[in-house]
This record gives structure tokens, C-alpha cells and sequence, in this order.
């Protein structure tokens, strides 16, 4: 059984990761801004901290009150990001293009930095951040695509910085993840996910992940073949 800290809990994919590590045995802290992650946690009965991860001192107190919630933490799961509205350069100022860039960038980096003498006394740390697909066209901005880059590029740093901790960091790239059909914009993304649950399919990967030590510096693709050019025909 891990000890996970799930940080930046919404209703999207970090409420399908709680969900899934919760019905797998794990033990879960819920860490949000908003009141939704405040909302799952009272309904799967788990404990739940409210923090803004941009702000290194509250991440701080978040990691002391977490180990005082579950004990200890050995895993970390980042999945607080945002600020994916389509926008072109030319709209995208300065303080837009910061804020996502460190809304995704630098919650992780503070959230690992947090962490890390718990990860590292465990005998066996993992993290796992929720990023996006580097193959897929993000449809988004391009503070977005700096924040995400700037994850995958983290993953890859910390793998090998702490591999001599035997910590293992990887990351996840969901497709489009919609709340129901009717918000899939896309027609491919539509078809490939058409039937199936993303949300549970990126919550059993990061499982899997934070069971499997051998396994890092990784970027996963959970996104039911999004990345993949269809010919067409087929
Ligand atoms: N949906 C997709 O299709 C898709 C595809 C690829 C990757 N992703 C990534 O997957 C992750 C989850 O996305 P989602 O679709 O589930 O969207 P979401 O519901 O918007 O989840 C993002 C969460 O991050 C939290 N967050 C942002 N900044 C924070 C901060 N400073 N402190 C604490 N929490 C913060 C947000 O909290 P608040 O509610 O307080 O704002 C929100 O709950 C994101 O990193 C996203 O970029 C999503």
C-alpha cells in the first residue's frame, strides 16, 4: 500500500486518479485550491487539504499536514495544470503566457521540492506528473505547451537526479479528456474514446506506475491512440 499526496484535484482526471487509488487500497490525501477536490474528499471519507501550490510556504505546510493526515508520504501524483484555452500568440500577453506557464511548471517543481525528504526516507519514492500528449497539436496556447514542455523536460531531469534515491518520476499524457461526449470537440478524439473511461484508464496507469519501481523517466501516453495518424480509409 502507498501513501499518496494527489495534488491540484478537480472533477476531471485527478478526481478519476483519487478514485482509482482510493478502490485500490491505497492510502490518499486530496490536495486542492478549489472546493471540488474538498467535495470528493468528504464523499470517499479521505482527508483533504486546500492549498494554492504556487505558494512554496503553503506547499509546505501542506506536506506537514498530509504526513500528520496519512503518516507518511512515499508517492506524489501532480495533476494541478490549466490554462489550456485556445489562444494565439498575438492574444496571449505576458501575464496570461506566466501564469501558465507556472501553473503547470512551477506547482511541480514545488510540490516535488516539498516532498522530497519524505520520498526520499521511504526507501522507495515515486512521482507521477499529469501532463500532455507531446505528439498531439495542444489546441491551446503557447504558455500551455511552455508549461507542459517544461513538466516532460522536469520528468525527464528528476528520473535521472533521483534514481540515487530510488526515486522513480514519470509522467502521463492523457488525450483529450472531455467531461461527457458532448464536450469532444474533436471528432477523432470522439471515435478513439468513444465507450471507453479515460478518466479510470489514466488513474489505473498512474496506479501501476507507483506500484512498478522499475519503471522512470518515462512519459506515457494514456490516450486510446490520439497520437496516432489515422490513414485515412481505415
Ligand atoms: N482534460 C484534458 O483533455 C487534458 C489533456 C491533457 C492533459 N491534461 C492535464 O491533466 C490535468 C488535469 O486536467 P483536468 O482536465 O482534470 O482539468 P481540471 O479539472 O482543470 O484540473 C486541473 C486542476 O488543477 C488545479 N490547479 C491549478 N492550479 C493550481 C494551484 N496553483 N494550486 C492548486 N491547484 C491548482 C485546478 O484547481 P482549481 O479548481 O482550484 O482551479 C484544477 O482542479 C491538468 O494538468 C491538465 O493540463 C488534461
Amino acid at each position: 500500500m502507498r501513501s499518496v499526496l494527489v495534488c491540484g484535484v478537480g472533477d476531471g482526471i485527478g478526481a478519476a486518479i483519487v478514485r482509482e487509488l482510493k478502490s485500490t487500497g491505497h492510502r490518499v490525501v486530496v490536495v486542492s485550491r478549489g472546493k471540488m477536490g474538498a467535495e470528493l474528499a468528504s464523499e470517499l471519507s479521505l482527508p483533504h487539504i486546500a492549498c494554492d501550490l504556487m505558494d512554496e510556504a503553503q506547499v509546505s505546510r501542506m506536506v506537514e499536514d498530509a504526513v500528520k493526515a496519512i503518516g507518511s508520504v512515499d508517492s506524489l501524483v501532480h495533476t494541478a495544470g490549466g490554462y489550456y484555452k485556445k489562444e494565439t500568440i498575438e492574444r496571449t500577453d505576458r501575464e496570461f503566457f506566466t501564469g501558465a506557464l507556472l501553473n503547470n511548471a512551477l506547482t511541480f517543481y514545488n510540490t516535488v521540492r516539498a516532498s522530497l525528504e519524505q520520498l526520499r526516507s521511504s526507501g522507495r519514492g515515486s512521482v507521477v506528473a499529469v501532463s500532455a500528449a507531446p505528439n498531439v497539436y495542444l489546441n491551446s496556447n503557447v504558455g500551455y505547451a511552455a508549461g507542459k514542455g517544461s513538466v516532460h523536460f522536469m520528468v525527464r531531469q528528476l528520473s535521472v537526479e533521483l534514481m540515487k534515491h530510488n526515486i522513480a518520476v514519470n509522467g502521463i499524457s492523457p488525450g483529450f479528456f472531455g467531461r461527457g461526449p458532448e464536450s469532444y470537440s474533436d471528432e477523432k478524439a470522439v471515435l478513439l474514446q468513444k465507450g471507453r473511461l479515460p478518466g479510470q484508464s489514466v488513474g489505473r496507469t498512474v496506479v501501476h506506475l507507483l506500484e512498478n519501481p522499475l519503471i522512470t523517466g518515462q512519459l506515457i501516453e494514456v490516450d486510446g491512440g490520439h497520437s496516432m495518424d489515422i490513414p485515412s480509409g481505415l
